[in-house]
């Protein structure tokens, strides 16, 4: 059996563990009066799903959407396909995306398209990360937890090759940039 490495850490638990709170505390006094439908869009946003929606104080609807861009690779192809899709109708309600990373915003510009053709309420976006130097298209981000450098990161849920999901920090994998 091969031990994991440890990627360098770039954001502690800690930091990450009080962002979400004042994410959650954001989004529950803008959503005042309303219900969200949340939408965790697999699979790297899975963590900071569970984190987050525990800090919303609001009533809610957890959907789960699968999205795939990069495969094994660390450069996005700029492809991106839904694997899974929401099991109720968008319509009328107020949804959340909630995603681990924004990096080129490819992923988040399809998905909000696709989104606002089923003419939700409103559509608001939650990025734990977000690479702004990397960005290729103007998507609107209503909550950004971190803006980093452009670095490949994993961690809390962000994978390389399907491992390191499970470190409990983002960390940093200084050989694959
Ligand atoms: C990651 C991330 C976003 C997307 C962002 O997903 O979760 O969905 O890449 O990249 P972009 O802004 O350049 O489009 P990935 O395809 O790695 O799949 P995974 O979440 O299943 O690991």
């Amino acid at each position: 059996m091969t031990a994991l490495a440890h990627p360098r850490v770039l954001i502690p638990e800690s930091k990450i563990r009080q962002r979400i709170l004042e994410l959650a505390n954001e989004i529950s006094y803008d959503y005042r009066g309303k219900e969200i439908t949340a939408i965790c869009v697999l699979k790297g946003s899975y963590i900071f799903f569970a984190d987050l929606i525990r800090g919303l104080a609001r009533p809610l609807n957890c959907e789960f959407m699968g999205v795939s861009s990069y495969g094994t690779k660390t450069v996005s192809s700029g492809e991106v396909k839904i694997t899974l899709d929401m099991t109720e109708p968008a319509n009328g309600k107020h949804i959340i995306i909630v995603e681990d990373i924004v990096d080129t915003g490819l992923t988040m510009q399809y998905l909000l398209n696709h989104l606002k053709a089923r003419k939700p309420a409103s559509i608001k976006v939650c990025t734990l990360l977000l690479k702004p130097e990397s960005m290729k298209c103007d998507v609107q981000l209503d909550y950004v937890g971190f803006r980093i450098a452009n670095e490949f990161v994993v961690g809390y849920g962000l994978d390389y090759a399907g491992s390191y999901r499970q470190i409990p920090y983002i960390g940093v994998l200084d050989n694959e940039t």
